[in-house]
C-alpha cells in the first residue's frame, strides 16, 4: 500500500478519481510517476515487459490504486489490450503516459550503427508512443476529454547527445506529439511531451556505463545549471503538471527539462567569471 506519509492532503491532490496509463511503468521515470500520480488521488495501470518489477510496484501501491498489464509497445495487439484493461479495471482513461523507451547502442558513429539497432530504436521509442496515442485517443475521443505525455528527450532539442537512432525517434515523437494536438484538440483532448536531460534510471546509466555517484558527476560537468541536478522526480513533477488542470489550457508543447542546456552555449566565453 501507498504508506500514508506520501499521501497528499485531499486538497492539494492534483488527480483526485483520474485513470492512468504509464507504459515502460515499471521502473525510473515511469515507475516514480506511478507513485506521485497515485500519492495525487489517480489510478494507475503499469505496462511494462518487465513483469516481476510491475507486480511488485503493484503490490506496493495497493490493488485499489493500481494494475500491471504485460504489454509490448511495438504491439499493436498489446496496446490495444492495455487500453482495455485500463478501461475494464478502472472504467474510463483520463491520462495516457507513453513513456517506455529504450537507449539502444551506445553507438555514435554513424558508420558503425546499425540497421538493427536503428529500427529497434524506433519500434520502441517512436512506433509504441504511435500505438498508445491511437489506442488512446479511440477511448479518449468519445469521452471528449483526455491528456496524452510522451517522453521524448533533451534529443529532441540539441544534436551530439545520443545514438541516431534515439535522436531521430526522439525528434520525430515531438512531431507526433505537434500532430496529435492539433487533431485531438478538435476533440478536447491535450498532447504534450517532456524532454529531460539525462537523470539515473537503469537506461540512463546503462547507456552512459556509469552508476551512481560517478553518473552524477559527470552529468553535473556537462550541466548549464550547477549544483541542482535533475532527479526522476523533478521529471516526475513535470508530467504531473502536465496531467493536471494546473496545465489544462498546454497542448501541443515540448517541456524541456534540462536546467538551460538546450538554450546555452557558454563556448563564446562571454560569461567568464
Ligand atoms: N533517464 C534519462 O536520463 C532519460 C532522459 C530522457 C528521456 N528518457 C526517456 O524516459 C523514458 C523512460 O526511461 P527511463 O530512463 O525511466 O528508463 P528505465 O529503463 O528505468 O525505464 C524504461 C521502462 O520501459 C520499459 N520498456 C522497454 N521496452 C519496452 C517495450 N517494448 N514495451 C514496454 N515497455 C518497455 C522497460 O522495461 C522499463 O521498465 C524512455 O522513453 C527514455 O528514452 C530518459
Amino acid at each position: 500500500m501507498a504508506s500514508s506519509s506520501n499521501v497528499v492532503p485531499a486538497a492539494a491532490r492534483k488527480l483526485d478519481g483520474k485513470v492512468a496509463l504509464i507504459t515502460g511503468g515499471a521502473s525510473g521515470i515511469g515507475e516514480c510517476t506511478a507513485r506521485l500520480f497515485v500519492q495525487h488521488g489517480a489510478s494507475v495501470v503499469l505496462a511494462d515487459i518487465q513483469d516481476d518489477l510491475g507486480a511488485r510496484l503493484c503490490a506496493e501501491l495497493g490493488p485499489a490504486a493500481s494494475s500491471y498489464v504485460r504489454c509490448d509497445v511495438t504491439s499493436e495487439e498489446d496496446v490495444v489490450a492495455a487500453v482495455n484493461h485500463a478501461v475494464a479495471r478502472f472504467g474510463k482513461l483520463d491520462i495516457m503516459f507513453n513513456n517506455a523507451g529504450i537507449g539502444g547502442a551506445a553507438c555514435h558513429s554513424i558508420r558503425d550503427s546499425t540497421k538493427e539497432d536503428f529500427e529497434r530504436v524506433l519500434a520502441v521509442n517512436l512506433v509504441g508512443p504511435f500505438l498508445g496515442t491511437k489506442h488512446a485517443a479511440r477511448v479518449m475521443v468519445p469521452a471528449r476529454q483526455g491528456c496524452i505525455i510522451g517522453t521524448s528527450s533533451l534529443a529532441s532539442a540539441v544534436g551530439g547527445v545520443a545514438s541516431h537512432a534515439y535522436t531521430c525517434a526522439k525528434r520525430a515523437l515531438v512531431g507526433l506529439t505537434e500532430n496529435a494536438a492539433t487533431e485531438l484538440g478538435q476533440h478536447g483532448i491535450r498532447v504534450n511531451c517532456i524532454s529531460p536531460a539525462a537523470a539515473a534510471t537503469p537506461l540512463a546509466t546503462g547507456y552512459v556505463g556509469l552508476d551512481g555517484e560517478a553518473f552524477e558527476m559527470a552529468m553535473e560537468s556537462f550541466a548549464n545549471l550547477k549544483g541542482v541536478g535533475l532527479r526522476v522526480k523533478d521529471i516526475a513533477t513535470a508530467v504531473l503538471f502536465l496531467a493536471s488542470d494546473d496545465a489544462r489550457y498546454v497542448s501541443g508543447h515540448n517541456l524541456l527539462i534540462d536546467g538551460g542546456i538546450s538554450v546555452s552555449n557558454l563556448t563564446f566565453g562571454i560569461f567568464k567569471e
